[in-house]
């Protein structure tokens, strides 16, 4: 989604440092990008439509801000990319979020002239009138962030000094030898030093030769504390392959070893989950279904129950939180708003905060009580694989250690590496199915119990990198509605594992064969109902992950084959910053 990079510096390279950190943050996904500086005594604003190139030429500048913008107000257009500018074109702006209220704002601006569709530009303008007052820089957009109403972080340059205001959105500050770089991930400015603040909410920040930090009540000065992180910077190179996702599917066995050799760290949280009065798992897009399966996990092997919800719809449950609960947040970016509003939520009724991620130093990481990393590694693709069966693995670890089983856990997540090793070696097999269902318009997945949160994931798979349209269904609702779908040729995934869901499974094949349906049988045995069999082995409650990988490669192949690039799904972000 929308990233933010910016430099003051004493050296003359800050645009295309400014360039570099772009670079670093542009996995997160983006549509247009934009870089200011000053030059000959006014700024200069390139702004462009589509992806950052490999390099490009930049002159030589003491201040440069950029963005990489995410589209929500107003189209993917080269004016309506950032940095904006006020009408005079003194000060440039990037901003992250949204200001919800702009509309409001913009009509109190009646004697600007306003080039783009954007909620940005508004703030670019209202500065500018606190400006025209005789205000400072710092006073002016501090004053102007006050009034926006939403997650916001702001970045504005006069070309002199950048200033800086945080609200929801994360935004770092890096002390360099000679000056000062600021960013919207800290892994973008590891490159150039260790020595950061996280900035904290409502807080403002005035860099020229010098750091000035402000509170929230605008303008009480305070001591700006760089910590020293210990963090190396995180690159990811394709190397051999194509495309990072197919590069982090075929990392996943090693992430699944290393996660059983550090399985010691999930000690912890299992005695917190063992104390709580009631346990909430909550994660959005891909990462919600390792929450779900988490359920169906802690009932079988735990004989517990945890409740889980979507984060964007925790905030109409929530009333039920009290301090003795724990909330198991389960994020790869750690930056998801919609899995981090019921954080803050709980936080504020004093409950215990658990963060599953994958990015050491993201937001999550740092408001969690207790952050437990998944430790799959960078990972670049938009759609989620190596986290998502990262935390797959973790929720089996939980489940079983709360009832001290965690060498049976480890024994079947080491299976479960060694069986996508299997299933990476057959890959061909996944290519021709694609190449059978690339044409076709609707393909539905039916899975019951364990299987269902994996029906869930291959549908959005599947559907959010390939754009064909795919549903994923308990198989019990098969009758309730879903079956009105099949007719002749009707691709069905039906994922039928070894274990209590099996006879069900292959009734409800039946009963979707019988409808003419074209049926692609998942697990360790085929059958004659199946028109289409993959084999998958039998590794227990860990068989969800081998069968996530075999959605996964479908996917990637689908997608591959219609001539997409799954790495930038269209639309899609990786790390989804605003509500
Ligand atoms: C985006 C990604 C998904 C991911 C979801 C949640 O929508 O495309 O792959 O599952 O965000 O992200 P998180 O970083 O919170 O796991």
């Amino acid at each position: 989604m929308c990233g933010i990079f910016g430099e003051i510096t004493s050296k003359q390279d800050a645009p295309s440092t400014v360039f570099s950190g772009l670079k670093d943050i542009e996995y997160r996904g983006y549509d247009s990008w934009g870089i200011a500086f000053p030059q000959n005594g006014s700024l200069k604003v390139i702004k462009k439509v589509g992806f950052l190139p490999k390099t490009f030429p930049l002159p030589n500048s003491s201040v440069s801000i950029g963005h990489t913008r995410w589209a929500t107000h107003g189209g993917v257009t080269e004016i309506n990319a950032h940095p904006h500018t006020d009408c005079k074109g003194k000060i440039a702006l990037v901003h992250n979020g949204i200001v919800e209220n702009f509309l409001e704002l913009k009509v109190k601006l009646k004697n600007h002239h306003f080039k783009s569709e954007t909620d940005s530009e508004v703030i670019a303008h209202l500065i500018e009138e606190e400006k025209n007052k005789g205000k400072s820089l710092t006073d002016s957009a501090s004053y102007v962030f006050r009034k926006l109403a939403g997650m916001n972080a702001i970045v504005v340059t006069d070309g002199k000094e950048i200033v800086a205001c945080k609200m929801g959105s994360p935004l770092v500050v890096g002390k360099l030898k000679d000056g000062f770089a600021l960013a919207s991930d800290p892994n973008a400015l590891l490159p150039l030093t260790n020595h950061l603040i996280f900035m904290e909410d409502e807080q403002i920040v005035n860099l020229n030769s010098q750091i000035k930090m402000f509170d929230k009540k605008g303008l009480r000065q305070i001591n700006p504390k760089f910590k020293d992180v210990p963090w190396v910077h995180v690159q990811s190179e394709l190397k051999k392959y194509p495309h990072f996702m197919l590069k982090e599917i075929y990392e996943q066995p090693e992430v699944l070893n290393s996660i059983v050799k550090n399985s010691h760290e999930i000690e912890k949280v299992s005695q917190l989950i063992k104390k709580a009065y009631g346990t909430f798992l909550i994660a959005c897009g891909s990462a919600s279904y390792s929450c779900l399966a988490g359920v169906y996990l802690f009932s079988k092997f735990a004989k517990k129950h945890v409740n889980f919800s979507i984060g964007s719809e925790f905030n109409y449950i929530q009333d039920y939180i009290t301090p003795e609960s724990l909330l198991i947040a389960v994020s790869q970016s750690g930056e998801s708003m919609d899995t981090l509003e019921p954080v803050v939520q709980a936080k504020a009724k004093k409950a215990k905060i658990v963060g599953l991620v994958n990015v050491l130093g993201s937001t999550l990481y740092r408001i969690a009580d207790y952050p437990l990393l998944l430790q799959a590694g960078l990972e670049k693709a938009v759609a989620s694989t190596k986290a998502l069966t990262a935390m797959f693995a973790m929720m089996i670890l939980l489940a079983f250690t709360v009832v001290g089983k965690r060498k049976e856990a480890e024994e079947i997540i080491k299976q479960s590496a060694l069986e996508i090793s299997s299933i990476l070696k057959r890959k061909n097999q996944i290519k021709k199915l694609a190449d059978r269902l690339k044409s076709i318009q609707h393909i539905y997945i039916l899975g019951r119990g364990l299987s269902y949160p994996v029906a869930l994931e291959t549908a959005l798979k599947i559907k959010e990198l390939s754009y064909i349209h795919s549903e994923g269904f308990a198989g019990g609702e098969l009758k309730h509605g879903v079956i009105a779908m099949i007719e002749k040729g009707t691709p069905v995934i039906v994922y039928v594992p070894n274990d209590e869901t099996k006879s069900a499974m292959l009734s409800n094949a039946m009963e979707v064969k019988a409808r003419g349906a074209f049926v692609i049988g998942i697990g360790p045995e085929s059958n004659p109902v199946f028109d289409f069999f993959f084999k998958v082995a039998d590794v227990g409650a860990s068989s969800m992950i081998p069968h996530i990988v075999f959605a996964q490669l479908l996917a990637y192949f689908l997608t591959t084959k219609l001539g997409h690039n799954p790495d930038k799904p269209r639309n899609l972000a990786k790390s989804v910053v605003v509500r």
